[in-house]
Parts: structure tokens; sequence; C-alpha cells
């Protein structure tokens, strides 16, 4: 990536001038905050770091919620006790050839049976929210019909584990494990899957609904459509960009259909998102380039947000969203609007251009845990844009690229487009791969500085006016990372997979 094309944000872009940002924002919340911008690295420092005496200072508002998140495939194992059905990761990871290292979430990290001492292990790290996802098959295990009550007993216990330990239960109803029979029937493209997914989400608000407030439905719905329908990277791996215009179509309407169930079956509830989101930058100056990050954005990262506060897509396409295509009736627009109580998302950060001129192709390239546009011939002939990520910062093992600034730029960009909305930092990390030491200690001294960095710029967002209440490290301790199986580790907590032994990292520490 060559860096003299990086431009930096201007409020013309409709980015943030930071001080036009904080005459517009709420007043900083709390008392402790941090008074000055994050300054960036000097020239012998790491590309993108924050300077270490910019760190020393940090401080958060008192009452910020520190936690961590996992989902339910990573970490559960039991894949078919008390009655779970199987579910399309169970069909993708049992298909020879599809996982690095031929594993399988069969076992994972076996949180099903050992959650009481992983819980504990989180109060001692002083964790105050920890964000889980719901196992959709066990629920329903054909997904529909009447609850399976041993899956719900099992959530049931767990989150009164957590409320034992001072830590509060934050649900994301989908982390991508659709029940099998499901897909079976269309997936995600066919929309009856909307009502279906209302429905679950409605029995758990029943049954779970007095203890659990805080209601995510999607984890990074942006995904669920492009890499399992659009690229085929993940289940149910089919590539095809009209599966997934309608696949996202379905998810737009049951995120706005779930809320309305979940409200509906429990008076406490909140209910926001767990949005993947990734600040875009034009690659060059040119207006061309300015408009496809404009369209990245909107596509990416604020489709379904959008959809939910407004009733509307933004406008992600070049003209008018193909809606025959996505399948949308009218009255969709009243079905899909139902605004969020806060907005939850996660980010890694891309420089976009124009893919205009290039030969239209629904294609695409997968790497590490992020969606790469085809990197001759760009995305597809609606959005025509090419994302790229840089590798301006350092990567991680995982093969991201470390750049806290990203935070701060996401951050106050979607504080400021969407009114200053309460923010969650759902999940954040970065992948290592370091074990234990002789004398049993784990030191990443890798992921410390991420942490360290990222939160100095988050801070600096909250000085700025966002009103961000928790942050979310991924992950509390390593699991089963999807199609790259246990090949990278993104935990605070090391895990032996041969004897689920747990072990605290420095980072945890
Ligand atoms: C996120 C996913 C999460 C995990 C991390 C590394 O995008 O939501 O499940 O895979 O990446």
């Amino acid at each position: 990536m060559q860096r003299s094309i990086v431009l930096p944000l201007s409020p013309e872009e409709g980015h943030l001038n930071r001080r036009q940002f904080v005459s517009r924002s709420l007043a900083a919340v709390g008392a402790s905050l941090v008074s000055r911008n994050a300054q960036i690295a000097s020239a012998d420092q790491v590309p993108g770091s924050v300077l270490s005496s910019t760190v020393q200072k940090t401080r958060f508002p008192e009452g910020f919620l520190w936690g961590t998140a996992t989902a339910a495939y990573q970490v559960e194992g039991a894949w078919k006790d008390d009655g779970k059905g199987e579910s399309i990761w169970d069909r993708f990871t049992h298909t020879p050839g599809k996982v690095k290292g031929a594993t399988t979430g069969d076992v994972a990290c076996d949180e099903y049976h050992l959650y009481p001492q992983d819980i504990a292990l989180a109060k001692s790290l002083n964790q105050k929210s920890y964000r889980f996802s719901i196992s959709w098959p066990r629920i329903q295990p054909s997904g529909v019909g009447a609850p399976n009550m041993k899956g719900i007993d099992h959530y049931s216990r767990f989150v009164d584990v957590l409320l034992e330990n001072g830590i509060r239960p934050f649900c994301t109803i989908y982390h991508w494990d659709l029940p099998q029979a499901l897909e079976d029937r269309g997936g995600w493209p066919n929309r009856d899957l909307a009502s279906y997914y209302a429905d679950y989400a409605g029995i758990l608000a029943r049954y779970l609904g007095d203890r659990i407030t805080v209601w995510a439905p999607f984890n990074m719905p942006w995904s669920v459509a492009y890499m399992g329908y659009g690229i085929g990277a993940f289940p149910p791996c089919r590539a095809n960009f009209t599966d997934f215009l309608k696949a996202a179509h379905t998810i737009s309407l049951a995120q706005a259909q779930a809320l309305r169930s979940i409200k509906a079956a429990s008076s406490k509830a909140t209910v926001g998102s767990a949005y993947g989101m990734c600040p875009a930058y034009p690659k060059t100056d040119s207006e061309a380039d300015r408009a496809a990050a404009a369209r990245y954005h909107a596509m990416n990262n604020a489709f379904f947000l959008e959809a939910t506060m407004k009733g509307q897509y933004p406008k992600a396409f070049v003209g008018e969203p193909p809606y025959e295509l996505m399948g949308f009736k009218s009255g969709d627009e009243k079905i899909m609007h139902a605004p969020l109580d806060w907005v939850g998302f996660h980010y890694t950060r891309r420089f976009v251009s124009d893919a205009s001129s290039s030969r239209a192709f629904g294609g695409g390239g997968f790497s590490g845990t992020e969606i790469e546009a085809d990197p001759v011939t760009g995305r597809d002939p609606y959005t025509r844009f090419r994302a790229e990520m840089p590798a301006e910062g350092p990567l991680t093992e995982s093969g991201l690229e470390v750049w806290p600034r990203g935070i701060y730029d996401l951050v106050t960009q979607i504080s400021r487009e969407y009114d200053h909305p309460i923010i969650e930092i759902t999940e954040s990390g970065c992948g290592y791969l370091d074990s234990p030491y002789e004398d049993g200690r784990v030191p990443d001294q890798r992921r410390i500085e991420f942490f360290r960095n990222e939160l100095a710029e988050l801070a600096q967002s909250i000085a700025d006016g966002a009103r961000v209440r928790s942050f979310h490290a991924w992950s509390l301790m390593d699991n089963f990372e999807w199609a790259n199986g246990h090949t990278e580790r993104y935990g605070l907590i090391y895990v032996d997979y041969r004897n689920q032994k747990r072990t605290i990292k420095d980072s945890g520490y």
C-alpha cells in the first residue's frame, strides 16, 4: 500500500473534524476523561501506534463496562448434547477440506460444560459484561416450533451464573449457526426466515428476558449474507450475488421483527446490534474513489443500521437499490424500521477505490476473518467498489492490520451520522499464537500493545463526545476460529485443547 495516497479525513467528506464534533456532541460523559488528542507515533515508533505517554494518561469514565465476547459455536462444543439440532457450521466443519487443520467445533472449549469455571475466570479478570451467543439449534433443533426445554434450561443456568458473578449477560441471538433444517428450506435468501427468526428471538425473551436486558439480534449481518451467500467462504457456501442481496434483505426484515417480538415478550429488553464495520478511506483524492468509499460505508457498515433506524437502505449502490433482485415488497420499509436502543460494532480499516471501469464480476476473496474484493475485477455490478485492507500498520498473525486510529474515526463517524447513539464496542481483538512458557506464563506483549493503543483512541472518542459505554475484548479465551479452525488464537486466556486447561495470558491480567 502506498502511504502517500492516504488522505486525512476531512469534514467535507462527511468525516469528522474533532472540534466541530465536540461542539455538536453531548457533554462529555463521566469525570475522568482524557482531555487531549491521542497523539500519533513519531517516526521511530510502530506506524499507527499511539505515544506511550498518551496511553499512560488514558482514562475511561466511571461505570464504563469492561467485557469480553465469545460465540456459541466457537466455544461451546457439545455439538449434539441435550437434543441440539445440526447447524450449518456442524455440516460445514464435518465436510472434509473446509476447515484449516481439519478441526471442528464439536468440542471447542467445551464451555457448554465448563461455563461455571470460565465465568469465574472472567470475574477474576474484573469483567463486568459478557457477550455470548445462543445456539439457535439448541433452542429449536429444526429452526421452528416449540422450544427444546433442555436448551432453554442450559442458558437459564448460564445466565444465573453470570449474574451471581456480577457480570452483565449480553446476548447475541444469532452468531452464524443457522439450523441446517432452515438452510434446507432455502436459508436466508428465503424471506420466511425473518418470521422464523422472530419467533426464535421471542422464545428467548420469554424465557430469559427476566434476566437478560441487552440483546443483539445478529453478529455481523453483512458477513452472514456476503460470506455465506455472496462468495461462499462460509456455510452454506453459495456464491451468488442475487442470493446475497436476498439474504441481506431477509436479515433486515428479521432484525426488526425480532426487535418487536423481544420487546413484546420482555418489558426490560433493550435491543441493539453487533455490526462488523470497517472505517473506509478513499484510496485517492479522486471524486470516484470518494464516492466508492461512501458506497462501501453504506453497504458494509451502515446497511442494516440505516434499515432499522430509518426504514430505508443507504446509498450503497450505483443508482437505485436493485429492489427486485432483493425481493423487496412494498411495505417492507415499514417492516424493517425498528430503531435500536443502542448501536454495537467493531472494526478493521479499509482503503476503497472505484471499480466502475473494471469488468463487473460477483467474485471476491477471503483472508483471515475479513473479506477483500476481487483484486482485479472489483466486486459486483451494483456497488462497484474495491476495498483493500492496508498493511501500513503491523499485521497480526491472523493477517489483520493494526491501526488504532480507525476506532476513533469510526466511532465518531457513527456518532455523528446517527445523532449520538449509545455505543457498545461489541468485540475487538487480535490473533497471536503466544503459548505458555516453561514457567506457565503467556507473555503476549503484542496483544497488550494492541489493546493499550486501541483503548487510548477509544477514550479519545469518548472525550470528544461519543457515548461509548462498553468495550468487549474478543475473546475471553482462545476458541474455534471458524474456517481457520484452531490456527488462530484471540483469547485473553490460553486454551490447551488437549486437556481444556485454561491459562490466563499476561494480556488478561
Ligand atoms: C469476528 C467474529 C468473531 C471472531 C472474530 C475474530 O469478526 O464476529 O466470531 O471470529 O472476528
